[in-house]
């Protein structure tokens, strides 16, 4: 779990900037869900057999006996809300959150205990046309944060028959070569065998490059709505390439899925991740209802975005005021107020010091002007201002002139 620490953050701002323009753009409206929920919410959504609620989860009992888990993901914590608040009932919705997320996962660059996610979440339409809007809404931000080398992969797991049929071939053809797999794609085999697509093991890629294939499964509408899909993202210029071993490491996707990733970070490349999930409403009490969505690793975005020249400069303060005496330390601080009141950034110098030491200051911190409160400003209503970032000979105003002053010049 890491501190963001100050120096950083302007990194986070101009990605929170981004994203906010940008779902705005595509009229998605903002939800914020509890960090807590109901272990059971996870358990059901996610599915028992994945790593995530098999061993990832921060899981506890309150004082009353439930059983709680800090959120590994949010996709279940929206549904469970509009179910809840009735939101979801005969309408439909575009949502978007943007938050700390759990898992305990082993720590490693780019994957971490507590992480963020920016995530979109779609519900009420069936397709293919709002999983094109979702790919394009990620397409436009990466665009807008200067991003390139991502790689969108697509895939589509087909209808819930088709699924089972082809776990069902691919648990027979891997049966019969278990000797040949590594051991967690053996221990898959039972529980979750669609996950062993994902296996990064070169042997067991190997023997499943012989193996069935997902996309001779599907169905006539899923194949359809899948060659709809790929036509609006090719109109729309949005490269892609169809990965048919794509799966997710979530039980609840149904139709399409996808992933981005970056060929610039190591091992966990995964920037952002998605897909259909046209069960999980009623899954989890509701009415039926068709639904897609995505999430993206804070992160890995911050750490590409500075990659590509994203700047963590904070922008320096607009004045510092150096006070002299106790008396100037009072109007100094009446004289930041108004000035930030004019929309400026201003530090009063705390804790005392000599003049020559306070400008030191002042010119460290990056402020353009300095301002002196001493005994003659006092006594005369005027105040000095000095230009920290050209030559200039400082000048004496009064305060109606120094605002006047700074307003055109910050
Ligand atoms: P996910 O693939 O589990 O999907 O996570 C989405 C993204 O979160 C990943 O691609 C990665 O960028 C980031 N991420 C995941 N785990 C970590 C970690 N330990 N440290 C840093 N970053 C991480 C979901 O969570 C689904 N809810 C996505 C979704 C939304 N599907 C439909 N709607």
């Amino acid at each position: 779990m890491n501190d963001l620490l100050p120096g950083r953050l302007n990194l986070w701002y101009d990605l929170e900037s981004a994203i906010r323009n940008v779902v705005e753009a595509y009229g998605y409206r903002e939800i914020r869900t509890p960090l807590l929920e109901h272990t059971e919410l996870f358990e059901r959504s996610i599915g028992e057999q994945t790593d995530i609620v098999e061993k990832e989860m921060y899981t506890f009992r309150d004082n009353n006996g439930d059983s709680l888990t800090l959120r590994p993901e949010a996709t279940a914590a929206c549904v469970r809300a509009g179910i809840e608040h009735g939101f979801l009932y005969n309408q439909t919705q575009r949502l978007w959150y943007l938050g700390p997320m759990f898992r305990h996962e082993r720590p490693q660059k780019g994957r971490y205990r507590q992480f963020h996610q920016f995530g979109i979440e779609a519900l009420g339409w069936r397709g293919p046309d709002i999983d094109a809007e979702i790919l394009l809404v990620g397409t436009r931000l990466w665009r807008q944060l200067g991003l390139t080398g991502l790689r969108l992969e697509i895939n589509t797991l087909g209808s819930n028959e088709a699924r089972s049929m082809f776990r069902e071939s691919l648990q027979t053809y891997l049966s019969g070569r278990r000797e040949e797999i590594d051991d967690d794609s053996r221990r898959r085999l039972q529980t979750n065998p669609l996950r062993i697509l994902d296996s990064k093991d070169p042997d067991t890629q190997k023997v499943l490059e012989d193996g069935p294939d997902l996309s001779d499964y599907l169905g006539d509408e899923a194949r359809a709505n899948f060659d709809t899909l790929q036509n609006l993202l090719t109109a729309n210029g949005v490269e892609y390439h169809v990965n048919t071993r794509l799966v997710r490491g979530l039980d609840y996707y149904t139709g399409p899925v996808f992933e981005w990733t970056t060929g610039s970070m190591g091992a966990q490349n995964a920037i952002c991740a998605g897909g259909r999930y046209d069960e999980l409403v009623s899954q989890l009490g509701g009415r039926g209802m068709p639904a897609a969505g995505f999430a993206c690793g804070l992160e890995r975005l911050v750490d590409l975005y500075e990659n590509s020249g994203g700047s963590d400069n904070a922008e320096p303060h607009d004045v510092w005021i150096c006070v002299l005496t106790e008396d100037a330390a009072s109007q100094g601080f009446l004289l930041a107020e108004h000035l930030r009141d004019q929309h400026l950034k201003v530090i009063v110098n705390c804790g005392g010091g000599g003049l020559r030491k306070q400008l030191k200051k002042a010119d460290q911190s990056g402020a353009r002007f300095a301002v002196v409160i001493g005994e003659d400003e006092l006594r005369s209503q005027t105040l000095t201002l000095k230009s920290l970032r050209t030559d200039e000979v400082q000048i004496r105003l009064t305060k109606a002139e120094l605002v006047e002053y700074l307003k055109p010049a910050c």
